[in-house]
């Protein structure tokens, strides 16, 4: 493997004017040759003595033969150009080097046998190559290499495992670069370096060969952290629309952006996305990072980075330990079943609720489960659903101020629904034993809400049986309430 430092494509106007010039040259030397022979045999007739070997006659066709040989490659050349070069590219085809270089080769050898067989007619050809073994075994092993690349060339010719313009990586040395050329000898790829390195075809043939095609849409994985406390559902959003918009991302398929790892300093996250021109991936992936970092910036996500988090946590206390007592203590007041509690006895639940957060999808409450407490939506929408003939079926939307889970809470009975995530959303979760203080100080909290359990019921058995009769139940609710919770009847 042969790496070299950028080289700049000669121009065809330079190559016509070497073309030229060599043709000249050459030109010039047989006419002289040609000119001066009976001359030039004198001399060397002279100089060489009576029974020279080789002969002056055998010298001379040798320049012969070497002149002709630099002519028939100069016309060969030529040929070239003209058959590959303009014909087939008015066709619109682009003719493989390799299929170049094997008419070159072949036309070359025909020319320089004619030019042989007619300088030395004495010469038996055929005798010389099928009978001469030492003959056979220098030029096996001189050209091993080259048959080895030769022939391999052809099969990549064949099989067409990749073309110029796509990106390949290749071999344990992993050279990742544009695919240049492929001539009979190697394959040249230009690095993201912009050097050339040159892989010969028959280790080629032997490495494996990663390719990302030119026409095909290839996907790209970069990878970014946040701390523990910065929503995933959010970060996911947040990241995918920033990548989407950048240059050269594909607009045909949306990025994914997913977690890989819970690791030691944050959250682990990869996002995948595809390129319009795989060619440029390292620009695209430092323009990801960039967008990454300034939506980050806007959305009040951070980066997660080695860090020891102490954290002293009271069980319980949410309130307190968020410092934001005062909104859950204002969301609590607002829900309208705890509308007949005074601010001290709303301040107390506040302070013995639980927040959680559940991700979209997630199920908060599971139909049939047993359950001790309530929850409140602080943040986010749930969905409360039933299970009819084994499938879920939505009986209801609650937002932000709604609550949820009251039934099993107050009668003992199991769930009676499903309750889903239907975004990021942040519940708050109010147990018996604070809701028992609070009854044994506003005993009229237990009327009000038998009336809204008895209301669910009710609304429950319409939808999962219509032929269901609406009574009103909540005076036997409240009783039984008032016996789960130990009240005075
Ligand atoms: P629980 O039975 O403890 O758990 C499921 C919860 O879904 C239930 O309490 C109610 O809070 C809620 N739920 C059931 N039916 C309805 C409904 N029709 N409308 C609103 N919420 C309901």
């Amino acid at each position: 493997m042969i790496k070299i430092g950028a080289v700049s494509r000669p121009r065809v106007t330079n190559k016509l004017v070497l073309f030229i010039a060599a043709l000249a040259a050459a030109l010039l030397a047989a006419y002289l040759f040609w000119s001066f022979e009976a001359s030039i045999k004198a001399l060397l007739e002279h100089r060489m003595g009576a029974n020279p070997s080789p002969s002056a006659d055998t010298i001379i066709s040798a320049v012969k033969l070497f002149l002709i040989g630099i002519l028939a490659y100069l016309f060969v050349r030529a040929l070239n150009f003209l058959f590959f070069g303009v014909a087939f590219r008015l066709k619109r085809i682009d003719a493989p080097t390799l299929i170049r270089n094997i008419f070159t080769i072949v036309a070359f050898t025909i020319l320089f046998l004619i030019a042989f067989t007619f300088l030395f007619p004495d010469v038996n050809l055929g005798a010389l190559f099928t009978t001469s073994a030492i003959f056979g075994v220098i030029l096996g092993l001189a050209l091993q290499d080259t048959l080895g690349n030769f022939f391999a060339g052809i099969s990549l010719q064949a099989d067409r495992p990749f073309q110029v313009g796509d990106v390949i990586t290749v071999g344990a040395q992993r050279h990742t670069g544009v695919v240049e050329e492929i001539s009979w000898r190697a394959i040249k790829i230009r690095t993201f370096t912009n050097h050339v390195v040159l892989i010969a075809n028959s280790n080629a043939a032997r490495e494996p060969i990663e390719v990302c095609p030119r026409d095909n849409i290839n996907a790209r994985l970069v990878f970014f952290n946040t701390l523990y406390s910065d929503s995933p559902a959010k970060t996911i959003h947040v990241v995918r629309e920033a990548v989407r918009e950048a240059e050269n991302v594909s607009t045909k398929v949306t990025p994914v952006v997913r977690i890989r790892n819970l690791g030691d300093n944050g959250v682990d996250y990869e996002v995948k996305y595809w390129l319009e021109d795989y060619a440029k991936y390292n620009d695209t992936d430092a323009l990801v990072r960039q967008r990454i970092w300034y939506a980050f910036r806007r959305a009040g996500l951070n980066f997660a980075y080695p860090t020891r988090t102490v954290m002293v946590e009271r069980r319980g206390a949410v309130a307190q330990r968020d410092g934001d007592g005062g909104a859950i203590t204002e969301r609590l007041s607002a829900v309208d079943i705890f509308a007949p509690l005074s601010v001290e006895e709303t301040g107390m639940l506040a302070q013995a609720a639980v927040r959680h957060v559940f991700a979209p999808g997630e199920m908060v409450i599971r139909a049939g489960d047993p359950g001790s407490s309530m929850f409140v939506v602080h943040n986010g929408r749930v969905s409360v659903q039933v299970n009819e003939n084994g499938r879920p079926r939505k009986v209801a939307t609650l937002n932000e101020g709604d609550f949820f889970g009251e039934m099993a809470l107050f009668t003992g009975e199991p769930r009676t629904a499903n309750v889903v995530a239907l975004e990021e959303t942040e519940v708050l979760e109010i147990g018996h034993a604070a809701m028992k203080r609070v009854f044994d100080t506003n005993p009229d909290l237990v009327e009000s809400l038998s009336f809204i359990i008895a209301e669910r019921r009710q609304g429950l058995a319409s939808q999962i049986d219509s032929s269901a009769p609406a009574s009103d139940a909540s005076a036997g609710l409240l009783s039984a309430i008032k016996r789960f919770f130990g009240l005075s009847q």
